[in-house]
């Protein structure tokens, strides 16, 4: 699996989530198995590159490679500059948002809105691939199937979108009209694959190993995208044997989690990461005996450091009791809508 000239390790990709896939996140998704991970989409609007927020989100230290940025926006000089910035900053791939069906980004007439508009879609396109592609930077798209049930653009726009130099699409089975809601639809997903000759990849729904080898086949799509991060571990064995993984350690989990949290008060500091790293903590631990209570006390926790003890004795507790990780509903992922 390619994206323009870059190799990636495999066809296993973290979708891109605003407030969940920051760089500490996206190390945990390659760590557990994912070749690829977008970060969370970056504004266009200049006067905002320079807040705490969008400067986070520019920091890639240490960031496995690829390092791939998603931008949303309106205007095609302004992404095109939002492009440039962004590859200064170490970025190797750009990814336009033409699939985030917020009221906040789409009242602007970006992220999935820009699919009712295809001249100013292609022209954003355009404007973005003539400015990484003196960089050597492949420049990639996410859409959805279209605005609604009655418009489902996709394979028009990821056409028009190849013809105007995008390296890759992601297509989201779900039009902007739908939301988060009903369920993701793979037909469309795999007519894109069919019209263009760059990579398609698959996203939406994909919750289980066995869904993921369903969706490949049924959409001949080159890669899928993942907004679960638990399960790339199980997704990956399972396309690579067939069988299904065996439980991770609770030895191993806690190693995760406690080298995510590390990397998360690096980059958020001690007052924003103790409280944006609970949301972290309690996807892992719900589902899991004594977990919700654990949750609920950890609330009143404030410094890095008795988070993370709290945590590892939690773990300690539970590997006591069972040495291997007990089944859990992953109705814990960001992801479960
Ligand atoms: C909390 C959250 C934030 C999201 N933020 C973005 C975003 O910034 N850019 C984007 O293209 N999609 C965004 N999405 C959409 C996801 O990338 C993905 O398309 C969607 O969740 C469907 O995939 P899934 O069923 O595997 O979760 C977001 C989704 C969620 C749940």
């Amino acid at each position: 699996m390619r994206i323009g000239h870059i190799q990636l390790a495999n066809r296993l990709f973290a979708a891109p989530m605003a407030g969940v896939t920051d760089r500490p996140f996206r190390q945990l998704c390659k760590r557990l198995g994912a070749g690829y991970a977008v970060s969370e989409m970056v504004t266009s609007r200049k006067d905002l590159w320079t807040s705490l927020k969008t400067s986070r989100r520019a920091d890639h230290e240490g960031e496995t490679a690829p390092i791939s940025v998603q931008i949303a926006g309106t205007d095609a000089a302004m992404m095109a500059e939002a492009a440039a910035y962004n590859v200064d900053r170490g970025a190797q791939i750009i990814d336009i948002n033409m699939g985030c069906p917020a009221k906040k980004v789409c009242n602007k007439w970006a992220g999935s809105a820009l699919m009712k508009d295809e001249p100013l879609a292609v022209e954003i396109v355009e404007a973005v691939v003539a400015a990484c592609a003196p960089h050597g930077v492949p420049v990639t798209l996410k859409m959805r199937t279209g605005w609604c049930a009655s418009e489902k653009n996709a394979v028009r726009l990821a056409r028009a979108a190849e013809s105007a130099g995008i390296a890759m699409v992601a297509v989201h089975g779900r039009t902007r009209e739908q939301g988060y809601g009903g369920m993701a639809e793979y037909d469309t997903v795999a007519a894109v694959k069919q019209a263009v000759r760059i990579p398609v990849v698959a996203n939406g729904d994909i919750d289980t190993p066995q869904k993921a080898r369903e969706v490949l086949a049924a959409t001949g799509a080159d890669a899928i995208m993942i907004g679960r991060p638990w399960i790339f571990r199980e997704i990956a064995h399972f396309l690579e044997t067939g069988e299904q993984a065996p439980p991770p350690s609770v030895a191993d989990v806690k190693t995760w989690l406690v080298d995510h949290l590390g990397d998360h008060y690096r980059l958020h500091g001690e007052y924003a990461g103790v409280r944006s790293a609970r949301k972290h903590i309690g996807w892992t631990l719900r589902g899991l005996p004594g977990g919700e209570e654990f949750r609920a006390r950890m609330n009143a926790i404030e410094t890095c450091e008795a988070q993370i003890e709290a945590v590892a004795d939690w773990f300690d507790a539970l590997a006591d009791r069972s040495p291997l990780m007990p089944a859990a509903p992953r109705a814990a992922d960001p992801a479960i809508h």
